[in-house]
């Protein structure tokens, strides 16, 4: 993936040496429709009103200013936006590197009409199985899933497919998708499933979710994550470094139910698709925690705002990693090396490695 350089460098000098906060990532949920039922996120059972092209080229703007190198585009299920392509041009033409996020079940349909705005794409696979059809409830999900990461791959697109791993998971079921994804020349991240604390045990990274799906909701016997953590541990060391993109460091603090000092708003912001502006942190979606709203605030204003650095220091504080099991990839990691600075060097080796 190409970076944007000049954005990138200015970020890592403001946090770490000015140790002034600026965004490497705006996650932008372009709309939160979806055509899927998972049972642990709750977007699908939501009607939200989504942002208009204009408006969201407008937020880029702004999020661009702000310093920030990648527009991560996620959902609900982004690709059932006909006029998606118009946004990740645009977001490329001003300099922002483009990740989207899929359920992949539209990935092969949309393909053409995408693949010269995208760096990577990221694409969830849950169970290596029919089960994964089930649990999302699209009939043949899992194969046009494949078939979309063929065709992107083929175009020398980078792909990741992120497993959510649930109480319903066997081990045998991650490796299975680590393989499908060293076949598939894919990355490959995973998640324990993350439970809100408004509704625990039943929420969901937002809204509703059901009685009947608690059972996938929570990890209730965190063994099964010790042991996903130990068998990736194992397969970095044994010929999927390249593979597996969870660097050690999360691994290791998942596996243990570690603590560690979480920024889930200092080098990211998420933009809801009303336009609310929250962290990247499911605990901090509702109420007192919305920091603002994009379209009736400039980013900046929002971003350095008193509010935000108040969230930031109280997020640095927050222990729902270790009671409710929040291990978000995408928070944990960039947190990390507040926690443990030593994993600086398992990402420069990593970065190193997907270069090759
Ligand atoms: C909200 S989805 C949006 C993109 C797309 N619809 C998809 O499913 O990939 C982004 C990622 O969050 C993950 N996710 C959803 N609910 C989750 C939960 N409760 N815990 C952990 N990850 C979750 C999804 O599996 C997906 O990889
Ligand atoms: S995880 Fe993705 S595919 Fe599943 S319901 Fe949520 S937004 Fe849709
Ligand atoms: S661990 Fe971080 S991302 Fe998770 S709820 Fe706490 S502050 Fe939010």
């Amino acid at each position: 993936m190409k970076y944007p350089v000049k954005n990138f460098i200015k970020c890592l000098i403001s946090n770490f040496i000015l140790k002034k906060p600026t965004p490497l990532f705006i996650s932008l949920e372009v709309t939160r429709r979806c055509n899927a039922k998972c049972p642990f996120c709750g977007y699908w059972r939501l009607e939200e009103p989504e942002l208009t092209v204009e408006e969201i080229k407008g937020v880029l703007d702004e999020a661009y200013d702000l310093g920030c190198s990648i527009a991560v585009m996620t959902g609900g299920e982004p690709l059932l936006r006909r006029d998606l392509p118009s946004i990740l041009e645009y977001a490329k033409e001003i300099g922002l590197s483009v990740i989207l996020l899929s359920n992949g079940y539209l990935l092969k349909d949309r393909v053409s009409d995408f693949c010269n705005y995208v760096d990577a794409v990221n694409v969830s696979i849950d169970f290596p199985d029919v089960h994964h059809d089930k649990n999302r409830g699209l009939n043949g999900l899992l194969e046009r899933t494949v078939s979309g990461i063929k065709l992107l791959r083929a175009l020398e697109i980078a792909t990741n497919i992120n497993c959510v791993v649930t109480g319903k998971h066997s081990l045998e079921d991650v490796r299975k998708i680590l393989f499908l994804a060293k076949e598939l020349d894919s990355q490959f991240t995973f998640s324990p499933v993350f439970i809100t604390p408004h509704q625990y045990p039943h929420g969901s990274i937002l809204g509703e979710t059901l009685e009947k799906d608690k059972e996938v909701m929570r990890v209730a016997n965190w063994n099964l994550v010790k042991s996903v953590a130990d068998m990736l541990l194992y397969y970095k060391k044994h010929g999927f470094r390249k593979t597996i993109q969870n660097s050690s460091a999360y691994l290791k603090l998942v596996r243990d139910k570690g603590r560690f000092t979480c920024f889930p708003f200092s080098f990211q912001f998420a933009v809801a698709s009303d336009g609310t502006v929250s962290a990247v942190c499911p605990a901090s979606l509702f109420g007192s925690h919305n920091l603002g709203n994009a379209l009736k605030q400039n980013l900046k204003d929002i971003w350095y705002s008193k509010k935000a650095q108040i969230l930031r220091d109280k997020f640095k504080e927050c222990k729902l990693s270790e009671s409710l099991g929040c291990y978000l990839f995408c928070v944990a990691e960039p947190s990390l090396p507040f926690t443990n600075p030593t994993t600086i060097i398992d990402y420069i080796r990593s970065g190193l490695e997907t270069l090759r």
